[in-house]
C-alpha cells in the first residue's frame, strides 16, 4: 500500500508514514475520500487503536464509555448517549408500570374490605390537592353556616376540617365510619386543627344512628364502592336527609372500588334522588342529588 499524502509506498503494518511522517487514521479522518479500504491504516479504528502506535491512542474521553468513538466524534457519542439514555428511561418505565400493575391488582383482589386503617395516612398525601382540591370540592358539597353534615366514611378526614369551617360553629359534622382505626386518626387530625364542631360515629353505613329528616347534607368521598349492600345504604341517606337536602357523591378511578357515574346515577334515582350537579375532576367526578 501506498501513503495517502505522498504516495511512499509502505510496510503493511505501518501505522505511520515512513517518509513524510503522517499518521494514517488521523490523516483518513480528515480526508475520508482517501481511505483505501486494503490499506492497513484505513481499519485500525478499533478498540487497540492503530495497531498498537502510541499515537493512535488519542481517543476523545467519551472512548470510555464508547471505546469505538475515536478522537471527539461527539454527534455519534450524543447519538449513542441518546440511545442509552431512551433505552434506561423506558426500562425505569416499564418497571414502574409493572410495579404499578402488581399493586393495583394486590389492592382490587386482595382488600376485601374496608380501607385499611393503617394506610390512613395516605389518604392525606397531598397529590390529591391536584386531583381534588379541597375547598373548591367541599363548596361544592353546597354546605352553609349553621348546617348538620353527615359524612360516611370520612376516613382520616381529609375533607373534614374543610367541612367543619363551612358549617361553622352553629353546626355540625357528624362523621360515620366502619373502622375504630379511621375515627382515632381523624380525631388526631380534628384536634390538630381544632375542629371542635364534629361528632364522631362508630358505625356502618347500612344502620346510620341518626333520626329520619335530622341530616341538611351529606357526602361520601370514595366510599360507596366500599359498602357491600349499597343501595341499602343509599335508602338510609335518603331516611335522615330532610326533603331538599344535598347528597354528593365523589369517585376517582385512582380508588380500587370506583364506581361509574352511570351506576351511581342509577342506584341513586332507584332511591328517589334527584340529580341536581355534576361536575368533572382530574381523576373523577362529583355528582350532587336532592331529596325530593
Ligand atoms: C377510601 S376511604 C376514603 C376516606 C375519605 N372519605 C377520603 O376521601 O379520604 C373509605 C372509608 O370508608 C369507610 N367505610 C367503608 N365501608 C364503610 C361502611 N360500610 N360504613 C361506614 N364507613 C365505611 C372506610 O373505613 C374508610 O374510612
Amino acid at each position: 500500500m501506498q501513503c495517502p499524502k505522498c504516495g511512499a509506498e509502505q510496510r503493511p503494518d505501518n501505522a505511520i508514514c515512513d517518509r513524510c511522517g503522517i499518521v494514517f487514521e488521523k490523516y483518513y479522518k480528515y480526508h475520508p475520500r482517501t481511505v483505501d479500504s486494503g490499506s492497513p491504516a484505513a481499519a485500525p479504528r478499533s478498540r487497540a487503536g492503530v495497531r498498537g502506535h502510541p499515537a493512535s491512542n488519542a481517543a476523545g474521553p467519551g472512548a470510555l464509555f464508547f471505546p469505538e468513538a475515536q478522537g471527539g466524534d461527539w454527534l455519534a457519542l450524543a447519538a449513542r448517549a441518546l440511545l442509552w439514555a431512551l433505552l434506561l428511561a423506558w426500562g425505569l418505565l416499564s418497571a414502574l408500570l409493572a410495579a404499578g400493575i402488581y399493586l393495583w391488582m394486590r389492592e382490587r383482589y386482595g382488600r376485601g374490605g374496608p380501607f385499611p386503617a393503617k394506610d390512613a395516612a395516605s389518604l392525606l398525601n397531598p397529590l390529591r390537592e391536584w386531583m381534588q382540591p379541597v375547598a373548591a370540592t367541599v363548596r361544592a358539597f353546597r354546605l352553609r353556616p349553621g348546617d348538620t353534615v353527615l359524612e360516611l366514611g370520612p376516613g382520616p378526614g381529609y375533607f373534614t376540617v374543610e367541612a367543619g369551617r363551612a358549617v361553622g360553629p352553629g353546626g355540625r359534622v357528624i362523621c360515620m365510619d366502619i373502622q375504630p382505626g379511621m375515627l382515632a386518626a381523624l380525631r388526631g387530625r380534628l384536634r390538630e386543627h381544632s375542629v371542635t364542631n364534629a361528632r364522631l360515629l362508630l358505625g356502618d353505613a347500612t344502620r346510620v344512628p341518626l333520626a329520619a329528616a335530622s341530616v341538611d347534607a351529606a357526602f361520601l368521598v370514595t366510599v360507596l364502592g366500599e359498602i357491600p349492600d349499597r343501595p341499602r345504604a343509599l335508602a338510609e341517606l335518603r331516611r335522615v336527609l330532610r326533603p331538599g337536602g344535598v347528597l354528593s357523591i365523589l369517585e376517582t378511578m385512582t380508588d380500587c372500588d370506583y364506581q361509574l357515574e352511570d351506576s351511581v346515577r342509577d342506584l341513586c334515582a332507584a332511591c328517589g334522588f334527584t340529580a341536581i350537579d355534576h361536575q368533572r375532576q382530574r381523576t373523577g367526578y362529583l355528582l350532587c342529588f336532592a331529596t325530593p
